[in-house]
């Protein structure tokens, strides 16, 4: 059975870049991995009442559901305010209760950042890691993914420049290589 991968975006833009880096990210995977997009959009915000009281809501057990079945997540996310957008901090939360069931532990992650500027979405790609230690999740560490000056990688077709894929292969292998690892 192919092993599923969980791509998280953290951007709901129709013309988002994030969605165009973590599409080519998906596609240099190989056969035995399924790349499965992970929507965001639907998650009510947390609130540990509707837990504690045994109403959550049905799309919290289904985002819940969906990670169990999960050997990897990859999260490509843009920089809010120098941060992680709303919507992907809002995924976590509610991925990580209710306390003691937190569907994000031990599973394998990717962190990779993208930005139309220069500084790459450094803010936000180590506020994520932040979380993700608290959360249990072996992250790739070298080599560190900073997306900057994005759309001068973009083509336009919207395909990514060769040397850009190239670098993206290679992040991808080494997140292969930390996959295996903790299988
Ligand atoms: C931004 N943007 C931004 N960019 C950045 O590099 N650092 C930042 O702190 C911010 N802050 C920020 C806040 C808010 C609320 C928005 C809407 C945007 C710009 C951002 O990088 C740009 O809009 C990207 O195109 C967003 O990513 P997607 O949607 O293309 O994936």
């Amino acid at each position: 059975m192919k092993k599923k991968i969980g791509f998280f975006v953290g951007s709901l833009r129709k013309g988002s870049y994030s969605k165009t880096v973590a599409t080519a990210l998906a596609s240099l995977f190989p056969e035995d991995y399924e790349p499965i997009f992970i929507h965001l959009d639907n998650l009510e915000m947390y609130n540990q009442d509707l837990d504690d009281e045994g109403t959550p809501p049905a799309a919290w057990t289904k985002f819940r559901a969906e990670v169990k079945e999960l050997s990897g997540l990859v999260f490509v996310t843009p920089e809010y305010n120098r941060s992680v957008p709303g919507v992907l901090k809002n995924a976590l939360d509610v991925g990580s209760r209710p306390y003691g069931q937190n569907v994000w532990d031990g599973k394998p992650g990717l962190v990779v950042s993208v930005s139309p500027g220069a500084l790459s979405a450094f803010g936000a790609n180590h506020h994520l890691r932040q979380s993700l230690v608290f959360l249990n999740v072996p992250t790739l560490q070298q080599p560190e993914a900073y997306i900057g000056n994005v759309v001068s990688l973009i083509n336009e077709d919207g395909t990514i420049t060769e040397n850009t894929m190239s670098f993206f292969k290679t992040i991808v292998d080494s997140y292969l290589v930390l996959l295996e690892k903790n299988r």
